[in-house]
């Protein structure tokens, strides 16, 4: 069962006072978005509380963690160990905390990266991340509005909008980023393919 006091406790106790707060922030917005799209809001409160569990533990260690868990699938994953946080946090909950609820937990370990085949809550917590209610640039206001008309439509704009970032500041792309933004895309066209036939 969850039960968003126990994790709330967890994430308080693990988290410095600043995570803690932006925690706050990504399951009240998570919860909002989740009420206004018909997506079970307690799932998605639980799935923000806990989504940046292991992102205080040292990326060495958090390497070590996802070596030992198996957790690596792209060389990428070690060359950039700060993607780790979200499959170690889950993994975490899952094997010593008993969560037990697959969609809450696919929701923590996809919320950096995502993944193609993204489910409705993997979508709302990889998004409700980047548009919190603290996070301020140009284009956190529109990003907002998009979520809120269309949840596939503006996790698609979060991606893209994540990818310029990434290639504007010349960091690394991760190829699971690329692939969820080409899954999402397409996802977008089907059923308008006709239009052009
Ligand atoms: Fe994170
Ligand atoms: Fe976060």
């Amino acid at each position: 069962m969850l039960q968003v006091e126990v994790l709330r406790d967890l994430a308080a106790r693990v988290l410095s006072e600043e995570r803690f707060n932006h925690t706050l922030k990504v399951a009240d917005w998570a919860e909002e978005l989740a009420r206004h799209h018909g997506v079970d809001p307690v799932k998605a409160r639980c799935a923000g509380l806990v989504h940046d569990l292991a992102k205080e533990i040292p990326l060495n260690n958090q390497l070590r963690f996802a070596r030992r868990w198996n957790l690596l699938k792209y060389p990428e994953d070690e060359q950039s160990p700060y993607v780790l946080h979200g499959s170690v946090a889950a993994y975490w909950l899952e094997h010593y905390y008993g969560l037990d609820d697959v969609e809450v937990l696919a929701a923590v370990a996809n919320h950096t990266l995502g993944r193609p085949g993204m489910g409705q809550l993997e979508m709302l917590i990889y998004s409700a991340d980047l548009t919190e209610a603290d996070r301020d640039f140009p284009k956190v206001d529109f990003l907002r509005q998009s979520l809120y008309d269309n949840l596939e439509k503006g996790t698609l704009a979060c991606v893209e909008h994540t990818l310029r970032y990434l290639r504007e500041s010349k960091r690394p792309i991760h190829p699971l980023t690329q692939l969820t933004f080409e899954d999402l895309q397409r996802r977008q066209n089907v059923g308008t393919g006709s239009k052009n036939a």
